[in-house]
């Protein structure tokens, strides 16, 4: 009977569909950039983690073929057997620097470094207390490790409304002051950097401060923040001023950082070198591909040398912000280039509007993505807007002239 699995997932499916809950993909047939081609049309890309708008940057590219002529295509190994090059220990090192920490540990995706930095250090008699709406990847990094797990909102309203005064931490510290967080043998804290579907930060100076106070670690996932987030761009910490006292940073090359694939966890020389000796994603999996590690490496050359592309970018997110609010649009407030444009007065049929808003800005030339259940909560439907340093002021007036037209159709703005 195992193979009723068919039709049960088939009826499934189906049941998507219908509530306008069916995920499709649209096909690019260009490089990944400001204006892109779909379907045979030129449309502008609002919805790319392209922050930095080096996906297909001329130096990068460059590199990366560059690195593939000395260092070849694959290398057909784990990184302890007979796949690590030189390329790579360089890449450590500059991903150190960086970010201004002892050391760092290449994985083939930040999926795996997230999935393998929490069982190498926590056991059962271990605490993880992590965000609510961290991303998937810690979720499941949680999950496979035997520490118990503790979970707090970043918000002091719970999931519905993302508006903290960036002061205080009530859930957090209660889990801390509990007599079972108290007694573990090491605590953790575990969280996103940027939060991904709303654009907002995790305020990692009172993390840091409830950590110290109450003796935890502090683990960041910053792949929403690196190369563009905090003064030089190094992240979350920086914004912050706790560069020094974040113990463990993921992070990913697949989105500002080159957008093509790769991620590390960088901290503590010690940790770094027991993940080396532990850790299953980096043990078990195919090490990074040159023509990444060269591109990454340009990257890091090109972002260290001048601040020009993240302030770039935090001009644009700004006027775009500005300019959305006074159209009237509902958007969650905040200091990212991810600016989610809410349908919370249609609630419950908000995914269906999302879905249908995307689609009619797709025809005014305009790529953004409709985000909804399962992917958000019920309720907060949201087309997620993402800006780029790529983005000219013109392509961005167009892109507001587009929302505005399309959300007075739909009866999103009056
Ligand atoms: C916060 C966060 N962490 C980790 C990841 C996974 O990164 P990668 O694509 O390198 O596996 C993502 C990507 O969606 C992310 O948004």
């Amino acid at each position: 009977m195992s193979r009723r699995i068919f039709a049960d997932l088939e009826k499934q499916i189906e049941d998507r569909r219908e509530k306008g809950l069916y995920k499709e993909e649209r096909i690019i047939e260009s490089h990944q950039g400001a204006e892109i081609e779909v379907g045979g049309r030129k449309v502008l890309n609002f919805c790319a983690n392209n922050y930095l708008g080096l996906s297909s940057h001329r130096e990068v590219l460059k590199a990366s073929r560059e690195m593939i002529r000395h260092r070849g295509y694959g290398l057909s190994s784990v990184r302890f057997i007979c796949g690590t090059q030189d390329i790579h220990k360089q890449l450590e090192k500059k991903v150190s620097e960086f970010l201004g920490t002892e050391d760092t540990i290449l994985y083939v995706a930040c999926f795996d470094a997230n999935g393998g930095v929490f069982e190498p250090f926590l056991d059962q008699d271990c605490a993880i207390i992590a965000d609510q709406l961290n991303h998937a990847s810690i979720i499941d990094g949680v999950r496979l490790c035997k520490a118990r797990r503790h979970v707090y909102a970043h918000n002091q309203m719970g999931s519905g409304e993302y508006e903290f005064d960036g002061k205080t931490l009530p859930g957090l510290e209660r889990i801390l002051q509990s007599e079972e967080v108290r007694g573990c043998k090491y605590r953790m804290i575990a969280t996103d950097g940027v939060f991904s579907m709303n654009g907002d930060l995790a305020p990692l100076d009172r993390i840091c401060e409830l950590a110290d106070r109450y003796d935890a670690l502090v683990m960041v996932d910053d792949s929403h923040a690196t190369g563009f987030i905090g003064k030089t761009g190094r992240g979350t910490p920086e914004y912050f001023g706790v560069m020094d006292r974040v113990d463990l940073v993921t992070t990913t090359f697949g989105k500002a950082l080159g957008g093509a694939s790769g991620g590390c966890t960088s901290g503590r020389r010690v940790m770094i070198d027991w993940l080396r000796q532990v850790s299953r994603p980096y043990l078990f999996s195919n090490t990074l591909s040159p023509s990444v590690v060269g591109g990454t490496l340009k990257v890091l050359e090109l972002l260290s040398s001048t601040t020009r592309l993240r302030d770039k970018l935090e001009r644009n997110q700004k006027y775009f912000r500005r300019r959305m609010t006074s159209a009237g649009f509902d958007i969650i407030k905040g200091d990212h280039p991810i600016v989610p444009i809410m349908f919370r007065k249609f609630t419950p049929n908000d995914a269906p509007v999302a879905q249908a808003f995307a689609r009619d800005m797709l025809e005014e030339g305009i790529y953004v993505i409709g985000f909804f259940y399962p992917v958000v909560a019920m309720g907060q439907s949201r087309i997620r807007v993402q800006l780029s340093a790529a983005h000219s002021k013109t392509q961005i007036d167009r892109a507001v002239e587009a929302f505005i037209k399309v959300g007075r159709k739909h009866g999103v703005i009056s």
